[in-house]
C-alpha cells in the first residue's frame, strides 16, 4: 500500500505527529473526567459543592472529550496518514491542514471552557453553542478540502477501502452538523434549535444514531481497514466484502435514529421504521468484523506475541458484540426494558471503551513509532500491560452496567397482585450502588493503561528526538 519509492520525508507528517500526540493528551483528559463522573455517581459529594464540577456540567464535557477531542484527533491523525500512503502522494494543501490542527484545539478548548460554565444547547453530542459550531464548519469544510484534494491528486488509480470509510465518515458529519445545528442566536452564547417539539427530537437523534454510525463507526472502520492487514502484514481477507461492507452500513445507518424514541410522541410507523433498520445492522456490521477478523487467517499465532495486534482484532470482537446488543436494544419490547437503565450506558461502552478506544490505542501504537523515527515503541512490556488493564477494565465496566441496569428495568417494572409498585425508585438507586462502585475501579484500569501509554509515548518521542540528534553527531565525529 506504501509507494517504496515516495520518500518517507515528502509526506506532511508534521500535522499528523500534532493530532497523534493530541488523541492521547486528550483520551487521558476525557477519560479522567469519566472516572471523576462516574466517582460523583457512587459518591455525589465529589463535586464539592461547585457548579462547574457538578454532574450535569462534567457529564457533556467527557462526553465530548472522548469523542470529539480524543477520538477526532485520531480520526484526524490516521486519515491523514493512510490518505497520503495510499495515494502515494503528500498530502493536498498542507497550510489548511495545518489550520484544521489549531482550529480543532480551539473548539476542545471552547469546549472545556464553556461547557463547566454551564453554556449548553443541550442536544446531546451537539451541546456547543452557535459560535463554536461556526468554528467546527471552518475546521471541518478545510478537512474535507485537505482529505479530498489528496486523493484527487493520488498517483494510483483506484482508491483504497479505508479512504472511502473515511471520506463518508467526513461528508456525513458535515451534513449531520450543519442540519442538527440549524439554530437561532438569542445572545453569544445563546441559540434556540430551529426545530420545535417532535421534530427537534428526529433531528437531534437522526444527528445522535448517525454520530455513532459514521464519528465513532466509519471512521474507525478506516482505521481498521489500514492498520489490521499493515499490523498482520497480510492483505485484507476480502476486497469485495469490504465494499459491499460500506455500501450496505451507509445505506443502512441513516435510518435507524429514531430507536432512540421508542415510546415517545414520534409516530408508531417510524419507531418500526428505526427498528426494523437496526436489525439490518446487524449484517454489514458483522461483515465488517469478520473481514477485519479473518485477516488474521493463516497468521493466529502473532496474537500470541504481538501486544499491538491484540488490541486490533479485540477491538474487533467488542465492535462485533456491541453490534449484536445495538439491533437487539432496539426491539421495542426490549427497549420497555433497557431504556432509561444503565444498559444503555453498559452498551455504549463495550462500543466506545471495547471498540472505538482499543482500535485507537492499536493503530496509534503502529503509528507513532513510525512517525518519530523508530522501529518500534519505548517499552513492548508497557503495551502487554495497557492491553490487560484495559480489557479488564473494560469487563469490569460493562458487566456491572449490564447487570445494574436489567435489574432496575426489573425493579421498575416489578408490581404487587394488589397493583401497586413492589420498589420505590430510592429502592432501585440503593441497590444500584455496589455496580457503580465497581464501575469506578474498571474506568480507573482504563485510566491508568491510558496513562502507560501516555508514558509510553512519551518516551518513545524523546528517544526519537535523541536518536535524530545523535545521529548526525556520531556521523560527524568519524567524518
Ligand atoms: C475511563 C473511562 C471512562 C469512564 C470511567 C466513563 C464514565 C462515564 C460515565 C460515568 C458516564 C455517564 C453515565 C450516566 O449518565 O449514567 C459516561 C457517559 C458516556 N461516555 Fe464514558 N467513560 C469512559 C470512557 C469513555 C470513552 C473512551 C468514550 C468514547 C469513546 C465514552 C463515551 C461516553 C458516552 C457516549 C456517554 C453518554 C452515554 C449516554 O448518554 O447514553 N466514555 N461515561
Ligand atoms: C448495529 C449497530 C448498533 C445498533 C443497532 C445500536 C442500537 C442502539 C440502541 C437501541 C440504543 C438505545 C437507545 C435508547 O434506549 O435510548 C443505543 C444507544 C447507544 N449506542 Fe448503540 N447501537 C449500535 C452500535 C453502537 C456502537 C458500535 C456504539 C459505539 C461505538 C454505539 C453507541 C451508542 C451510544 C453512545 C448510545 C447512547 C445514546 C444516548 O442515549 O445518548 N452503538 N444503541
Amino acid at each position: 500500500m506504501t509507494d517504496p519509492t515516495v520518500p518517507a520525508a515528502s509526506y506532511s507528517d508534521t500535522v499528523v505527529r500534532q493530532f497523534s500526540l493530541a488523541a492521547v493528551l486528550w483520551g487521558v483528559v476525557g477519560m479522567l473526567v469519566g472516572v471523576f463522573i462516574a466517582a460523583q455517581l457512587a459518591w455525589p459529594e465529589l463535586n464539592f459543592g461547585i457548579p462547574w464540577l457538578s454532574y450535569g456540567r462534567l457529564r457533556p464535557l467527557h462526553t465530548n472529550a472522548v469523542i470529539f477531542a480524543f477520538g477526532g484527533c485520531a480520526l484526524f491523525a490516521t486519515s491523514y496518514y493512510v490518505v497520503q500512503r495510499t495515494s502515494h502522494v503528500p498530502l493536498f494543501a498542507p497550510k489548511l491542514a495545518a489550520f484544521s490542527f489549531w482550529g480543532w484545539q480551539a473548539v476542545i478548548v471552547a469546549a472545556a471552557i464553556s461547557l463547566p460554565l454551564g453554556y449548553t444547547t443541550s442536544k446531546e453530542y451537539a451541546e456547543l453553542e452557535w459560535p463554536i459550531d461556526i468554528l467546527i464548519t471552518l475546521v471541518w469544510v478545510s478537512y474535507a478540502i485537505v482529505f479530498f484534494g489528496t486523493l484527487g491528486k493520488r498517483k494510483v488509480k483506484h482508491i483504497y477501502v479505508a479512504n472511502w470509510f473515511f471520506g463518508a465518515f467526513i461528508l456525513a458529519v458535515a451534513l449531520l452538523h450543519v442540519v442538527n445545528s440549524a439554530e437561532v442566536p438569542a445572545g453569544w452564547m445563546k441559540s434556540y434549535s430551529a426545530y420545535a417539539g417532535v421534530q427537534d427530537a428526529m433531528v437531534q437523534w437522526w444527528y445522535g444514531h448517525n454520530a455513532v454510525g459514521f464519528f465513532l463507526t466509519a471512521g474507525f472502520l478506516g482505521m481498521m481497514y489500514y492498520f489490521i492487514p499493515k499490523q498482520a502484514e497480510r492483505p485484507i481477507y476480502s476486497y469485495r466484502l469490504s465494499i459491499v461492507h460500506f455500501w450496505a452500513l451507509i445505506f443502512t445507518y441513516m435510518w435507524a435514529g429514531p430507536h432512540h424514541l421508542h415510546y415517545t410522541a414520534l409516530p408508531d410507523w417510524t419507531q418500526s421504521l428505526g427498528m426494523v433498520f437496526s436489525l439490518i445492522l446487524l449484517a454489514p456490521s458483522w461483515g465488517g468484523m469478520i473481514n477485519g477478523i479473518m485477516t488474521l487467517s493463516g497468521a493466529w499465532h502473532k496474537l500470541r506475541d504481538d501486544p499491538v495486534l491484540r488490541f486490533l482484532i479485540v477491538s474487533l470482537s467488542f465492535y462485533g458484540m456491541s453490534t449484536f446488543e445495538g439491533p437487539m436494544m432496539s426491539v421495542k419490547t426490549v427497549n420497555a426494558l433497557s431504556h432509561y437503565t444503565d444498559w444503555t450506558i453498559g452498551h455504549v461502552h463495550s462500543g466506545a471503551l471495547g471498540w472505538v478506544g482499543l482500535i485507537t490505542m492499536g493503530s496509534l501504537y503502529y503509528l507513532i513509532p513510525r512517525l518519530f523515527g523508530q522501529k518500534k515503541m519505548y517499552s513492548v512490556p508497557a503495551i502487554e500491560l495497557h492491553f490487560w488493564i484495559s480489557t479488564l477494565g473494560i469487563v469490569l465496566y460493562i458487566a456491572a452496567m449490564w447487570i445494574a441496569g436489567v435489574m432496575q428495568g426489573l425493579m421498575w417494572r416489578a408490581v404487587n397482585a394488589d397493583g401497586t409498585l413492589t420498589y420505590t425508585f430510592v429502592e432501585s438507586v440503593k441497590a444500584t450502588y455496589p455496580f457503580y462502585v465497581i464501575r469506578v475501579l474498571g474506568g480507573l484500569m482504563y485510566l491508568v493503561g491510558m496513562l502507560v501509554m501516555a508514558w509510553n509515548t512519551w518516551m518513545t518521542v524523546i528517544n526519537g528526538r535523541a536518536v535524530r540528534v545523535t545521529v548526525p553527531a556520531v556521523a560527524a565525529a568519524h567524518a
